[in-house]
């Protein structure tokens, strides 16, 4: 990605990270420490800050996001960067997250087995 103008570029190494079950937990427990006050728990974008007047994000799961990793890297307009918060690992595991919250939405009911339709009750 080119550097914004009058910004400098901070090298990062960033290795794919493979998204096991575990690191998808973790990668829950950050949204939610981290995004979810202003994106909300579900990524719809309700949240008391955005009550409060901050720009009011599209819902996270509407859209594949192909630069979701850039967005949480280097945040955009009024949401801030992680840069210094999350490390490579974690930000990898968040988007790997807001991916699940994504592909969980339009996963149909009737693909479900009775248990898991229970479990969804
Ligand atoms: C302080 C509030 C705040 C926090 C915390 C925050 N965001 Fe945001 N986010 C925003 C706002 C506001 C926008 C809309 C920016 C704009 O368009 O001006 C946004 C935009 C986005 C977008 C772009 C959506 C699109 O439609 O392209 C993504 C993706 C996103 N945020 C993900 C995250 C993730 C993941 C985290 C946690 C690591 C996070 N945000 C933390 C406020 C926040």
């Amino acid at each position: 990605m080119m550097p914004v103008e009058g910004t400098i570029a901070i090298k990062e190494e960033v290795k794919p990270l493979r998204i096991t079950k575990r690191r998808l937990y973790v990668g829950q427990t950050l949204y939610n420490r981290n995004c979810a006050i202003c994106h909300g728990l579900d990524g719809s974008g309700d949240s008391l800050p955005v009550r409060r007047g901050l720009t009011k994000s599209d819902p996270l799961y509407e859209k594949e996001l192909p630069n979701l990793y850039d967005v949480i890297t280097n945040g955009v307009g009024k949401m801030p960067a992680f840069k210094r918060k999350l490390t490579p690992n974690e930000r990898q595991m968040v988007v790997a997250y807001v991916e699940a919250l994504r592909l969980s939405r339009r996963f149909p009911m009737e693909k479900l087995d009775e248990r898991d339709k229970e479990k969804v009750k």
